[in-house]
């Protein structure tokens, strides 16, 4: 049975350990921007829980209804400065406006057609301040991965809550008609021999496109960095991260 990525909080956790180099660029954008802060995507609370920590008030928009329980639960110390909604980041109404709404950690790639980037953006327009940023972070889709040869490439290790040992592996087929990567992440885990198997899509946004989508929906972009400690977008550069306003 292929399963799908978002399904098991616990799992995600423990896979995503290594993921902690933007944490403090969020952080100091949220110190930066203030609150009240909107996060599309929230995932398990990884970015939230050290927003909150800063005594921001947080609220979080998240498809996964397993998620949204799992991260309620892990945010529920915060009391009323930390909000989770089960939601869809396409089409969202909270009757409240933020002064600093992001999407993190490649989100915005699991909206998988252009309508639906534009319709995200234009609800996050209706829900900044007039005062308010609005952040992006993803990765630059590069040819070479998208293209590679067909077989099995590593990803990450990580060790279960149980203390199993896993290796991620994983195959992509890119249909560069849709711009769509099709991705399996094969769990290896030791002791075992078949692999769980996960699925998952991303929208392969090149940052032209991203470009366009963001001023499409009225807003204007501020700077463009290509990594966290924001050096200027440049050919070299792995991430795009757009930093809006209205
Ligand atoms: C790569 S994870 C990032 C989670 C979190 N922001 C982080 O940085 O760890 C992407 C998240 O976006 C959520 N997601 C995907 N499509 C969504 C949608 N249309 N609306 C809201 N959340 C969505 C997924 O369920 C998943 O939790």
């Amino acid at each position: 049975m292929i399963k799908d990525i978002y399904s098991d909080p616990e799992l995600y956790d423990s896979a995503h350990w290594w993921k902690t180099n933007d944490i403090d660029f969020i952080t100091n954008s949220a110190n930066k921007f203030g609150s009240p802060i909107l996060e599309l995507g929230a995932g398990t609370g990884r970015l939230a829980l050290p927003i909150l920590e800063m005594g921001h008030t947080y609220t979080g928009i998240e498809s996964s209804p397993a998620f949204v329980k799992s991260t309620k639960n892990k945010l529920a110390q915060f009391g009323e400065k930390s909000t989770v909604l089960e939601g869809d980041m396409r089409s969202f109404d909270l009757d409240q406006t933020f002064q600093f709404i992001f999407i993190g950690f490649n989100s915005i790639f699991h909206l998988l057609t252009n309508e639906d980037v534009k319709s995200c953006f234009k609800c996050i327009h209706k829900h900044l301040t007039e005062e308010g940023t609005f952040l992006i972070d993803t990765f630059i889709p590069d040819p070479l991965f998208l293209y590679r040869d067909k077989q099995k490439y590593y990803v990450m290790e990580f060790d279960t809550s149980d203390g199993v040992h896993c290796i991620v592996s994983e195959t992509n087929e890119y249909d560069n008609e849709t711009q769509i990567n099709h991705i399996q992440w094969y769990f290896n885990y030791e002791g075992k021999a078949d692999p769980e198997v996960f699925k998952f899509d991303m929208h392969m946004i090149f940052p032209d496109t991203m470009d366009r989508l963001l001023m499409d929906a009225g807003l204007k972009i501020m700077e463009k960095y290509g990594d966290y400690e924001k050096t200027p977008l440049g050919p070299e550069s792995q991430l795009q991260i757009h930093e809006c306003k209205k």
